[in-house]
């Protein structure tokens, strides 16, 4: 098996930590420390996870952080409320509120009212906006600008290239698709979003010369669906039933690693591809989100 053709999602993401430390180092010799706040609604245990996680790379490099915890009944205005405080804490330079949300809470409204300042997960409508407008002052949501920085420096050629993108999900698919097509430096490949409605997802998958699974379906790209040569990003997070496991499940991707290792030209392996990505680019955001803000109280 050509292991050779792995992209190392742990080693780049390293990469970026160490750039990263550089500028909190940077920062705090001027006595400013990057802060990130977590804000986390009700007991879901992947964000439990997935927020520990964060919370562990925050005090790797240095950077401060403090979570909320809300409970599951939380109202929306209780929500709204402690985002307003945590806009106006100097000491906050992001804010990140896990999703999923629970039901009664409208998460666009949510995401409308951390300040485009604080918005590190790039979420916040102006950013969106920034985002498709080509306006690189926004905040870049973690997961596709992490999975950006794998393609650029794995040294894939983005420009001209077909990406299809599985799943048009705000989080991944839809800001995947909008880096990917910018008229810009490491971009300009022409790109194709398919999602359920898509008729003949097989046919779109062998055009791509840059395939990217995030639509949520454990193991649903086949050796079958992957031209020879082509770079697959797995982004697929699925818990799976397994009585074989000690717990019972465990977590697949949205490709079949083993059948389509072989054939791909460069893969992503899950765990150990885009997941420590998606740490590395929050930290990032938060580090420039401190550093703008240490501008703009100087002028
Ligand atoms: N849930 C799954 N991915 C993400 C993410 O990137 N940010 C937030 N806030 N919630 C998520």
């Amino acid at each position: 098996m050509p292991a050779g053709n792995l992209i190392d999602g742990r080693a780049i993401a390293g990469q970026i930590q160490l750039e990263v430390a550089q500028r909190v180092a940077a920062l705090k010799s001027r006595g400013i420390q990057p802060g990130l706040a977590f804000v986390r609604v009700g007991e879901d245990p992947a964000s439990k996870v997935y927020v520990g996680m964060k919370e562990k790379a925050c005090g790797q490099l240095g950077l401060f952080s403090e979570t909320q915890v809300l409970a599951q009944s939380t109202t929306e205005s209780e929500l709204l409320a402690l985002l307003a405080r945590l806009n106006a804490d100097a000491r906050v330079h992001g804010i990140l509120v896990q999703a999923p949300l629970p039901r009664h809470i409208r998460e666009a409204v949510v995401y409308a009212t951390v300040s485009p300042q604080k918005d590190v997960d790039g979420f916040h409508p102006m950013n969106v906006g920034k985002l498709m407008l080509g306006d690189p002052s926004g905040f870049l949501p973690c997961t596709p600008a992490g999975i950006h920085e794998l393609l650029i420096r794995s040294g894939v050629k983005i420009e001209g290239a077909e990406a299809v993108i599985l799943g048009r999900g705000n989080i991944v698919g839809k800001p995947m698709a909008a880096i990917l097509c910018q008229k810009a430096k490491n971009a300009n490949a022409t790109v194709t979003i398919c999602h359920r409605e898509t008729r003949d997802i097989k046919a779109h998958c062998r055009r791509a010369d840059i395939l990217v699974a995030a639509m949520g379906v454990p193991k649903f790209v086949t050796a079958d669906m992957v031209k020879p040569g082509t770079t697959v990003i797995d982004v697929g997070v699925n818990r799976v039933s397994d009585p074989s496991a000690r717990t019972g499940s465990r977590l697949v991707g949205d490709v079949d690693f083993e059948a389509v290792q072989p054939i791909a030209g460069r893969i992503t392996p899950n765990p150990g591809g885009v997941g420590p990505m998606t740490i590395a680019m929050l930290m990032q955001n938060t580090v420039r989100a401190a550093e703008l803000a240490a501008t703009a109280s100087h002028i």
